[in-house]
């Protein structure tokens, strides 16, 4: 036990150094492991990340997220190096979408504006009209004309909240993340029965009976907020366990129960095995070895850049 506890503080110590010695910045996503998200120089959702990663002086990125994550970072800094510790550690949600059926869809409704969450690849984002984050989206959407009919993708979960939220009908691509599908209605409300002055919050990523249930719907960052600043004290929160290191290290006496998934599992928690892929010890390898790096193709990342520049403008 000691001897990893040493091995995390010695690894940590040498990530520190190295990130010093080559002018490296380390965006971590909140669902990471703890143990990266305390070398980390920003935590942050995809959104506030995508915004560090515009704004940074760094030669070099290290983005302890997912791929997505770390292929927007580089198409917003051609010129930089951008690593990430696992080049496996992908999106289901992203991957949900590929590419030629994509295309084919547009090609169906050359009419429709097209607007993509950020979890999805480069050249999806080439194919768009504007991105958007769990953060802004409803601001996306909001911005497009109402005369204009759209198509929103790849989670069909959020866009279905989202019609709700604008009352904008949408073709929605039939996407999901399998994390934020994996909770169950019936285990969430036993648990609620067991503390009813609990709030629910989830992410919007979630099914629409959890969304439904929910008192609070938001991104990751967007929840923090929430439970910070509310005066109530406990909270069921229906998202990857991972955020549950930076909630409760800003709400030290409020208590947290993480919303259970369909299957049994020793946490009563869902993980995302995409993001738990980078490790201490793979962070530390990247930034030593810089490598694996994030490489794009100039033009990919030209047509990909303008949906992304757009929402940031909008943001
Ligand atoms: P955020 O936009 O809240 O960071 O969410 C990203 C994500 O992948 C959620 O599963
Ligand atoms: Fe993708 Fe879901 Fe993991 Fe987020 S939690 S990175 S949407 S698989």
């Amino acid at each position: 036990m000691e001897k990893t506890v040493n091995n995390k503080v010695n690894l940590q110590e040498q990530v520190r150094k190295l990130k010093e010695q080559k002018n490296a910045v380390i965006l971590a996503h909140y669902y990471q492991e703890p143990e990266i998200q305390e070398v980390a120089d920003f935590i942050g959702d995809s959104l506030e990340l995508a915004k560090k990663a515009a704004q940074t002086t760094a030669d070099i990125i290290v983005f302890a997220g997912v791929h997505f994550m770390a292929e927007t970072a580089k198409i917003l800094n051609p010129s930089k190096k951008v690593l990430l510790p696992d080049l496996k550690a992908g999106c289901s949600l992203a991957d949900s979408c590929p590419p030629d059926a994509f295309r084919k869809l547009k090609e169906k409704y050359p009419d429709h504006a097209v607007v993509t969450y950020i979890n999805c690849s480069a050249e999806i984002k080439t194919l768009s009209d504007i991105v958007c984050t769990s953060s802004n989206a409803e601001r996306i959407i909001n911005s497009i004309p109402k005369e204009k009919p759209i198509i929103f993708a790849p989670d069909k979960n959020l866009g279905r909240y989202l019609m709700e939220k604008t009352g904008r009908k949408m073709l929605l691509w039939d996407g999901a993340c399998i994390v934020h599908e994996a909770f169950s209605l019936d285990k969430l409300l036993e648990v609620y029965k067991q503390h009813p002055s609990a709030m629910i919050i989830a992410h919007p990523e979630s099914e629409d009976h959890i969304l439904k249930v929910a008192n609070y719907v938001g991104s990751t960052s967007g929840m923090l907020h929430y439970v910070k600043s509310s005066e109530h004290d406990t909270f069921i929160v229906a998202t990857e366990a991972g955020i549950l290191y930076q909630m409760q290290k800003d709400v030290p006496h409020k208590t947290l129960i993480p919303a259970p998934a369909k299957e049994d599992n020793t946490c009563a928690c869902s993980e995302c095995a995409f993001m738990k892929m980078n490790t201490l010890q793979k962070l530390y390898n990247c930034l030593k070895n810089e490598d694996p790096e994030i490489i794009l193709e100039k033009e990919l990342m030209e047509k990909a850049h303008k949906p992304i520049k757009k929402m940031m403008e909008l943001s």
